[in-house]
């Protein structure tokens, strides 16, 4: 049987997209990477997948007169790689129903808060601004609410005294770097689908603020 396709698309600079064409490549994801897709020109994640010999293709929002314009030729893009589920890695687009409903239940993202709080965008400010103790990053399925679809993962770091938004990117990204492919082997492996509004792992309904990295065993 041939191996499931995955579709990246990107906006920047791919640490996420990298860590799916390692994880391909060693097999700790029974999946090859189909394309990888930018909105933006010259994004250093392009750079990124061709080295590994992956098809990429650029789709510059710019040239498209509105969203949903140009949600339809993404979607008719990735349509024609024939792949099997869509992962946002940094892609830094809002997209619409034209794009997020043929995908239903095969979209992922990886967003850099605990969600529900601070969807959007400078989610690490904000935490600080708000004076959390905590933060981190969610993988959730995508539906037409912003980083509002059901979460599936998230792992949270402490916040520490004299933290910045730099110093907390830089320890939350490894843990992107951790949830998004297991929650992707979950759905891969078939024991993590979307269900209506409702996500469920191993047939039992996820709690809404999704599974804690901390407290599964792998
Ligand atoms: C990550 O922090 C991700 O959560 C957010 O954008 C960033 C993308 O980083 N959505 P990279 O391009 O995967 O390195």
């Amino acid at each position: 049987m041939s191996r499931p396709r995955l579709a990246v698309l990107i906006s920047g600079r791919g640490s996420n997209m990298q860590v799916f064409l390692d994880a391909c490549a060693t097999g700790l994801l029974d999946a090859e990477i189909g394309v990888v897709i930018s909105n933006r020109p010259g994004a250093p994640g392009l750079a990124l997948a061709d080295a590994a010999g992956v098809p990429t293709c650029t789709i510059d929002h710019r040239e498209y007169p509105s969203r949903e314009a140009f949600d339809r030729a993404l979607a008719g893009e990735v349509s024609g790689r024939a792949v099997d589920l869509v992962l946002l890695a940094g892609f830094m687009r809002i997209l619409t129903p034209a794009f997020i409903e043929p995908f239903a239940g095969r979209l992922f993202n990886i967003h850099p808060s605990l969600l529900p709080k601070y969807p959007g965008l400078d989610t690490h400010q904000r935490a600080l601004d708000a004076g959390e103790t905590q933060t981190g990053a969610t993988v959730h399925y995508v539906t037409a609410e912003l980083d509002g679809g059901p979460a599936v993962l998230q792992a949270g770091v402490d916040i520490r005294p004299g933290d910045t938004a730099e110093s907390l990117a830089s320890r939350v990204l490894p843990l992107e770097h951790i949830i998004y492919p297991l929650a992707v082997r979950w759905h891969l492996e078939g024991r993590l689908s979307l269900r209506g509004s409702r996500a469920f792992l191993d047939g039992e309904p996820i709690p809404a603020g999704g599974m804690l990295l901390h407290e599964i065993g792998r």
